[in-house]
């Protein structure tokens, strides 16, 4: 069966991960016919905002997008097109898997937790302003509605997957208010779920816990903000940000990205590591029923960790460009 599916290179390294991916999934025999919507300034006769309004518009054909990582310029400029995307989209829930890859080096062994992260709104609403020079604002909101969304969308996600133990993550005892309201929702759903066990702990005291005992986890639950710090720290354990795919997931749509950014000190040279966007075009591959063959490229993926041989440079020991890896894949695929 054919899918029609969204492709957003992105910028920086995002182009030369995204047609890793698509190498490796064209030989792993899934019929995929992509719609490519490219980065491109916008042309004189274009609103500013052409490149998001094409994505939005492909996406809402499609309901699937694999993305690359676009880059977005710190305290200036236009507003963020990833958060954007995630909001006009209403991908309201952020799914990051976080598993330890055989044969990468990493600071632990055995991690298996999932983080699921609220996506639209908390401090990522950007509603900011400068109430008198030097004194400046930020609006932290958090509604019933998406706290309640979330929460569901968190507790069906670990009854459907076998898990067993969300940890809701806050910061409630200063932000009694925004915070309490997150747990109050989250607290009102967990009574509906009585065979998943539910905690709360403070995201300070979490970000602590994860470094000494990360194994006590199973699905962390987290408004955007420590949903955003505490999934890179995550990724930090299983050997960094080339290792972890994330799944933004709406009502009506999917998009799944990596969880780095565009890498301008590598782009353009060629030795960019596509894991992460390959595993995330595996979680893809699983929304779109293609069971068997996410499988396979999962499996060949980790096959070349473990062999060690074909791994890219941000690998301790790795000397391989993305072409070498990629063809290492596919190799294996067939083996
Ligand atoms: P970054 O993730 O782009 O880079 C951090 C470090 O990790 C760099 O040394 C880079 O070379 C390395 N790295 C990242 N991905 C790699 C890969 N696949 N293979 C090998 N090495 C890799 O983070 P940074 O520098 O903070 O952000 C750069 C830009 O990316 C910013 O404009 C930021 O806003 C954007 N960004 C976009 C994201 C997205 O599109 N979802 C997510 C995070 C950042």
């Amino acid at each position: 069966m054919s899918h029609k599916v969204t492709l957003i290179p992105g910028d920086g390294i995002g182009p030369e991960v995204c047609e890793s991916a698509q190498r490796i999934l064209a030989a792993a025999g899934v019929d995929l016919d992509w719609e490519v919507i490219p980065r491109e300034e916008p042309r004189e006769d274009e609103e500013p905002d052409a490149f998001l309004r094409k994505a939005i518009e492909s996406v809402h054909r499609t309901r699937v997008a694999l993305k690359g990582p676009l880059t977005t310029p710190i305290g200036k400029g236009h507003r963020s097109l990833n958060v954007a995307l995630r909001q006009e989209l209403e991908l309201f829930a952020n799914l990051r898997p976080v598993r330890d890859v055989p044969g990468v080096p990493s600071l632990f062994r055995d991690i298996d937790l999932v983080l699921v992260r609220e996506n639209t709104e908390d401090l990522y609403s950007g509603v900011e302003h400068q109430v008198v020079p030097g004194v400046v604002v930020s609006l932290k909101i958090i509604t019933e509605k998406a706290s309640t969304r979330i929460a569901k969308f968190a507790f069906d996600y670990a009854r459907k997957h076998g898990r067993k133990k969300i940890h809701a993550i806050h910061k409630a005892n200063i932000m009694k208010v925004t915070d309490g309201l997150f747990l109050e929702c989250i607290r009102r759903v967990a009574v509906e779920y009585p065979d998943i066990q539910y905690r709360e702990l403070i995201v300070d005291n979490t970000a602590m816990q994860l470094v000494l005992n990360p194994r006590q986890f199973d699905v962390l639950l987290l408004t955007n903000l420590y949903g955003d710090i505490l999934s890179d720290q995550a990724a930090g354990l299983v050997g960094g940000l080339g290792m972890v795919p994330s799944a933004n997931l709406g009502r009506d749509a999917a998009l799944f990205e990596a969880v780095h950014g565009s890498a301008p000190d590598i782009a353009g040279k060629g030795i960019a590591n596509p894991t992460a966007v390959l595993l995330s075009s595996v979680l893809m591959l699983e929304h779109l029923g293609e069971e068997s063959a996410a499988h396979r490229v999962r499996e060949a993926v980790f096959h070349v960790y473990r062999e060690g041989k074909h791994l890219t440079r941000d690998i301790p020991g790795g000397q391989s460009s993305t072409a070498e890896f990629t063809g290492a894949v596919i190799a294996a695929l067939g083996s």
